[in-house]
C-alpha cells in the first residue's frame, strides 16, 4: 500500500458491535495510512467504551451526530473530503423494527442516501473515492429446508429492517448506475462476538444463565441461522474494502448453521462448565414463548465467491468463537453491567453533546 498522504475514512456506526472491531482493525493495521473518522449517533446500540483501547490512536477522531440530517453530513463531509465511507451505521435489530418501522425508515434509508448524496461530490473530486455499504443476508427473505443465498437470489425482504436495508440497498446500486458512484456491498450472516449488546439471542441468553434468569425461545426453536464470529467479518470487510471489484457485491458467512434451539443447548453446556454448574443446570432456563411476527426459517451464505476471489475464510470454529464470546462477557462484567443499567449513555451522552 502506497505510504503517501494518510487517507481519511470514514466510518459510520463505529460505536457499535461490528462498527467498533472494524474501527479497531482500521485503526492499528493501517495506522500510517489512514485517518479514521468514526460517526455514530451513540443511540442505545452505541458504546464508546467498546473503543476504549483506540480513543487516543493519534489516526482516530470521533464526531457525535446523525446520518439522517443532511446539513451536518454534508458540512462533515465537506470539511473531511472523505477518500472513502465504510457505512455501517442501522437500526439493526429485528424485534424492535417490528415495533417501530418508522425510525429504520429514517436511519437505514434516509441515512444511507443522505451519506450517498454527500459522497457524489467526493466522487467527483477523486476517481479513487469508495462507497462501502454493510449490508445483511435477512434482504434475501428466508429459505427453506434446502439451498443457499447467493450474490443472485433476488430480495424478499419480510421484516420492516430487512426491509429498510433492502431498500439502502437498492439506493446504493441506483446511485451506482444512475450516477457513477463507485460502490461495493456486502451481505453478511448473523455475527457473534464481543461487544455484542445483549438483545441479540447469543449475548442476551449468556447474560440471562449467569442471572439465573429464562431463555426465551421464540416459537418451536427450529428456526436456522447462519453464525460467524464478528472479527472474521471485520477481516472480510477490510477484504472487500481494498480488493472487492467496484459495483459488485459479496456474501459473507460462516457455512455455519444451527437451528435456535440446538444452539441454546450447547451455548448451556459451555456455560454449565464455566459456571462450574451441574451439567444440565441451564437448559432447565430454557422457556418456548410466543414467536417473532414474519420469523424467516432460515438464513445460510453461499461464500464461495468471497473465498474464491479474494481468499477469505473464516478463523475460528463455532465452538472456538463461542467460547472466547463466553470469556468476553465473564471477564468484562463491568461492560454489560453498564449497558444492561444503561449507565452507559448517560456517560458518554454527557460527554460528547451534538
Ligand atoms: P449495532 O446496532 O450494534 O450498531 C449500530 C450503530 O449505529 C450504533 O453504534 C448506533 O449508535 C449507530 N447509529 C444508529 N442510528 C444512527 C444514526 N441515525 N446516525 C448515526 N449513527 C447511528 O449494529 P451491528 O450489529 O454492529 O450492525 C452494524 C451493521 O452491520 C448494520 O448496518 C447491520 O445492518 C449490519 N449487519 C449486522 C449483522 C449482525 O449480525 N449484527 C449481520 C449483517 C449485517
Ligand atoms: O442475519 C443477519 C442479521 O442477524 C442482522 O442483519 C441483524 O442485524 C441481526 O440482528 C441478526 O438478526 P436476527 O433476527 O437473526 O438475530 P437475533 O439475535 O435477534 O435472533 C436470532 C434468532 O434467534 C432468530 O431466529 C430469533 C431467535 N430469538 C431471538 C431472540 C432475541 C429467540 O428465539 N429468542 C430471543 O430472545
Amino acid at each position: 500500500m502506497d505510504k503517501g498522504i494518510p487517507k481519511n475514512i470514514l466510518i459510520t456506526g463505529g460505536a457499535g458491535f461490528i462498527g467498533s472491531h472494524v474501527v479497531r482493525r482500521f485503526v492499528t493495521k493501517y495506522y500510517d495510512h489512514y485517518n479514521i473518522i468514526n460517526l455514530d449517533a451513540l443511540t442505545y446500540a452505541g458504546n464508546l467504551e467498546n473503543l476504549k483501547d483506540v480513543e487516543e490512536a493519534p489516526n482516530y477522531s470521533f464526531v457525535k451526530g446523525d446520518i439522517a440530517h443532511s446539513d451536518f453530513i454534508n458540512e462533515l463531509f465537506s470539511k473531511h473530503k472523505f477518500d472513502g465511507v465504510i457505512h455501517l451505521a442501522a437500526e439493526s435489530h429485528v424485534d424492535r423494527s417490528i415495533s417501530d418501522p418508522v425510525s429504520f425508515v429514517r436511519t437505514n434509508i434516509l441515512g444511507t442516501v443522505n451519506l450517498l448524496n454527500a459522497s457524489l461530490q467526493m466522487a467527483k473530486d477523486n476517481p479513487d473515492f469508495l462507497f462501502y455499504h454493510i449490508s445483511t443476508d435477512e434482504v434475501y427473505g428466508s429459505l427453506g429446508k434446502e439451498g443457499f443465498f447467493t450474490e443472485s437470489t433476488a430480495y424478499d425482504p419480510n421484516s420492516p429492517y430487512s426491509a429498510s436495508k433492502a431498500g439502502s440497498d437498492h439506493f446504493v446500486r441506483a446511485y451506482g448506475a444512475t450516477y457513477r458512484l463507485p460502490y461495493v456491498i456486502s451481505n453478511c450472516s448473523n455475527n457473534y462476538g464481543p461487544n455484542q449488546f445483549p438483545e441479540k439471542l447469543i449475548p442476551l441468553f449468556i447474560n440471562n444463565i449467569i442471572q439465573n434468569k429464562p431463555l426465551p425461545i421464540y416459537g418451536d426453536g427450529n428456526y436456522t441461522r447462519d453464525w460467524l464470529y464478528v472479527k472474521d467479518h471485520a477481516k472480510a470487510i477490510d477484504l472487500v474494502f481494498h480488493r472487492g471489484k467496484k459495483g459488485e457485491t459479496y456474501n459473507i458467512g460462516g457455512f455455519n448453521e444451527w437451528k435456535n434451539i440446538d444452539l441454546t443447548k450447547l451455548l448451556c453446556r459451555l456455560m454449565d462448565k464455566k459456571l462450574k454448574r451441574q451439567e444440565g443446570f441451564s437448559e432447565k432456563l430454557i422457556t418456548f414463548v410466543k414467536d417473532r411476527p414474519g420469523h424467516d426459517l432460515r438464513y445460510a451464505i453461499d461464500a464461495t465467491k468471497i473465498n474464491q476471489k479474494l481468499g477469505w475464510e473464516p478463523s475460528v470454529t463455532f465452538e472456538e468463537g463461542l467460547e472466547k464470546t463466553i470469556d468476553w462477557y465473564f471477564d468484562n462484567q463491568e461492560w454489560l453491567d453498564h449497558v444492561t443499567s444503561g449507565d452507559y449513555l448517560e456517560y458518554y451522552k454527557r460527554q460528547y453533546q451534538a
